[in-house]
């Protein structure tokens, strides 16, 4: 279990925390198996109700650990993050975030995972697949246009730009802009009225939301098909290589 996600309970909500901040919260293997673990025994356990995603030391995380996709073979099915991305795609509660700093990659896809999202003005999004010689995961290539229009999706999964937390307003994947000092505190209270609502109306009014997510688990599949295969290829593996050699370790 990875001493950089912290779980706690508190008043029906389970606060996952990613602290990793001398890496950016940048997730390994260990941290997606700590947090599927987590988000597990939040939905067996009925005394919880919402689950709180935040990151500790002002970000929320740089994504995938660039280290552990040049450590990942080409079968996905080893791949935390694909673990992960499954696990968040069919979890049955509530998810609240508080985005501060990076969110980058996995960091700004669960994101859209998530009921609630609040972000401090530091907050920066993006989702740099293509830069990585990569393609985009969880979902995100249906999600994202769906979300945030063909348009702007092309800007942020083909270029590869990013947006802020006011941006992220606009569009409607940040439901709002909380300064940096206020925003877990604000975040917390959302979820714990969230956790406060009458549970069962709340998760069949979510289940209606969300649909049948058998065409967004269709998707993380067939998308973590094309990853892996990019993953392998030597294109990724010189970007990966190029950032590490600039990494201490
Ligand atoms: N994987 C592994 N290590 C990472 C990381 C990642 N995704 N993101 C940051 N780190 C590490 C850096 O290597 C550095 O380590 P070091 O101190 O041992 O050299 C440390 O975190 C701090 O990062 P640094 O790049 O020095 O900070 P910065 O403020 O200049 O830039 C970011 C911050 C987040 C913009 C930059 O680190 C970045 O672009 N990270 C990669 C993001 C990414 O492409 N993620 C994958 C998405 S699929």
């Amino acid at each position: 279990m990875s001493e950089h996600i912290k779980v706690s309970i508190d008043g029906g909500v389970m606060s996952i925390a990613i602290a990793r901040a001398e890496k950016k919260n940048a997730l390994t293997a260990a941290m997606y198996d700590r947090m599927i673990a987590a988000l597990d025994a939040a939905e067996a356990d009925a005394a919880i109700g919402v689950v709180l995603i935040h990151g500790e030391g002002g970000d929320f995380t740089a994504g995938n650990d660039i280290a552990d996709f040049l450590a990942t073979t080409k079968d996905m099915n080893d791949f935390g993050g694909l673990r992960f991305v499954r696990r968040i795609a069919v979890f049955d509660k509530p998810i609240v975030a508080a985005v501060e700093g990076a969110a980058i990659g996995v960091g700004t896809t669960m994101l859209l995972h998530c009921d609630l999202v609040y972000a401090a003005p530091s907050a920066r999004f993006r989702m740099p697949f293509v830069d990585l010689a990569l393609v985009p995961e969880a979902g995100a290539s249906l999600l994202a246009p769906l979300r945030m229009g063909m348009a702007k999706a092309a800007e942020f999964l083909m270029l590869g730009e990013g947006f802020d937390a006011a941006q992220g307003k606009a569009m409607g994947v940040v439901n709002d802009v909380v300064a940096a000092q206020e925003l877990l505190a604000v975040a917390r209270d959302k979820a714990q009225k969230l956790a406060g609502k009458p549970r069962q109306a709340l998760l069949a009014t979510r289940r209606l939301m969300r649909g049948d997510r058998k065409d967004i688990v269709a998707r993380i599949d067939e998308e973590a098909r094309v990853f892996g295969q990019r993953m392998a290829s030597d294109e990724a593996r010189q970007v990966f290589l190029a950032f590490m050699s600039k990494s201490r370790k």
